[in-house]
């Protein structure tokens, strides 16, 4: 991916002002047994922003995008995407807001029985009426966009992780999509690969305006990459800003996470203290 255009997200302005936002959450609030995962969060993403999504691991991160991608129901509260809010939508509506929606899981999810190339083709198959050869060559395009080639006739199981990572986003993008919601994009990948995904998201925020929900541990890249950044820890959202303010935000819990500092250090000295609870 060396030939992508070097650039930040300080080149890019959000249309932020006045707009209604695109991805819309209220009072969400997912349980799962007696354990609260998310206890009533607000969030608002608007047209073309990136929202980074910063927090500990399972602080339910993951959990929030499989809500806003209408896999899962909460306990409480609403979601509205472009104008449509998910719990009460026909399957009509459902079926057109998800097709605005790509997703591009933790785990690289492909179907180990089907190649990359079918992996890729699978939403166009499912959403489109397009010609064979049309997806062919769609899905090769959308595999060059990633930086992978010649890679259709290979099952997932004979890709390295970063080249698994890259084919799900791949899949991802094969409709376009408005919105793409991206779970640890750069995890396990090394430094150059994820350096080059960063590259790759910023273009697509660039070149097409998509909207972006990002949840990365990845401090650097969430510095280049994010408009905005939320911070969310033990079911709420502690933080929601730009990256200027989130860098320089007076939450210990939030200082902590962005200076990477481990739990039980006194950052005013130079050793850990005892019972320090953040
Ligand atoms: N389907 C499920 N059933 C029961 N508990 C679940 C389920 N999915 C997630 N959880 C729990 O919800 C919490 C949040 O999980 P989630 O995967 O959203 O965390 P995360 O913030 O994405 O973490 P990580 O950074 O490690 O990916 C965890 O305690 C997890 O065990
Ligand atoms: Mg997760």
């Amino acid at each position: 991916m060396s030939e992508m255009p070097r650039t930040t997200a300080e080149s890019f302005r959000p249309h932020v002002a006045a707009a209604s936002p695109l991805v819309r959450v209220r009072g969400l609030r997912v349980c799962y047994g007696d354990h609260e995962v998310l206890g009533g969060i607000d969030l608002d993403v608007y047209r073309g922003e990136t929202m980074v999504i910063l927090g500990p691991s399972g602080c339910g991160k993951s959990t929030l995008l499989r809500h806003l991608e209408g896999l899962a129901w909460p306990v409480a509260g609403s979601i509205t995407i472009a104008g449509v809010e998910i719990a009460k939508a026909s399957r009509r509506e459902l079926a057109r807001v998800r097709r605005l929606m790509g997703v591009s899981f933790q785990s690289a999810a492909m179907f180990n029985s089907m190649t990359v190339g079918e992996n890729v083709a699978l939403p166009l198959r499912e959403h489109t009426d397009l010609a064979d050869s049309t997806i062919r060559l769609m899905t090769r395009m959308k595999l060059q966009q990633v930086g992978l080639s010649g890679v259709e006739d290979l099952y997932p199981a004979q890709l390295s992780g970063g080249m698994r990572k890259r084919a799900s986003l791949a899949r991802a993008l094969a409709l376009d999509p408005e919105i793409l919601l991206f779970d640890e994009p750069s995890a396990g990948l090394d430094p150059i690969i994820a350096a080059g995904i960063d590259q790759l998201i910023l273009r697509l925020k660039e070149a097409f305006r998509m909207t972006m929900i990002v949840v990365t541990h990845e401090m650097q890249s969430a510095f280049l990459i994010a408009d905005r950044m939320c911070m969310l820890d033990q079911g709420s959202i502690l933080a929601v800003g730009s990256v200027a303010e989130i860098r320089a935000h007076p939450h210990p819990r939030v200082r902590q996470f962005v200076r990477r500092i481990p739990d039980g250090f006194d950052e005013g000295s130079t050793g850990y203290i005892t019972g320090f609870e953040g």
